[in-house]
């Protein structure tokens, strides 16, 4: 089964000073179940990290019809990250949790169907302000008051499980 809990990872927070500067954070992926989100503060944001299924990588193939910009070719992340996928590591899927609308912070609903999003639901993050829908890459839907998929930040891998938020390779 799926949790939708939302844990912040009080191990990956900065220090004050480095909060204070916009500085990088670093956070630990060993501790993030497959198929859970963890949420890092970076520049006074909340950024997710979603530990992505092989069945939600799935889902990802399918309906892209109803995607506004499924292959990411607005500028809305790193070049790294400009696919499908929207990732460095399709098993991890990193991005700034504001919507695109207006600000607000969708709710992660990972269950395909959920009520909230409408039948036809395969997962994805809900925005319940005006009612905007990104799939499990944050690709916005067609229809929605969201112009654009989600921003993902410039990150890079320090280790296999250790990520940096906030510098991209050069
Ligand atoms: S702020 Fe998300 S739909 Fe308006």
């Amino acid at each position: 089964m799926i949790a939708s809990a939302v844990p912040f990872v009080a191990s990956m927070l900065p220090s004050e000073r480095a909060k204070a500067v916009g500085a990088p954070v670093e956070a630990d992926l060993t501790g993030i179940e497959r198929g859970t989100l963890a949420t890092v503060e970076w520049r006074g944001q909340p950024v997710w990290i979603l530990a992505r299924t092989p069945q939600m990588l799935e889902r990802l193939r399918q309906g892209e019809e109803r995607l506004l910009d499924p292959q990411s070719r607005r500028p809305q992340q790193p070049e790294c990250c400009r696919s499908a996928q929207r990732s460095i590591k399709p098993e991890y899927f990193i991005a700034v949790a504001i919507c695109t609308h207006l600000g607000c912070v969708p709710t992660f609903l990972p269950q395909a169907g959920a009520a909230a999003a409408g039948p036809d639901w395969r997962g994805g993050f809900y925005c319940p302000c005006h009612g905007s829908k990104f799939d499990l890459a944050g690709r916005v839907f067609r229809g929605v008051p969201a112009p654009s998929n989600l921003v993902i930040p410039p990150h890079k891998y320090l280790t296999d499980t250790r990520v940096l938020i906030g510098e991209d390779t050069p």
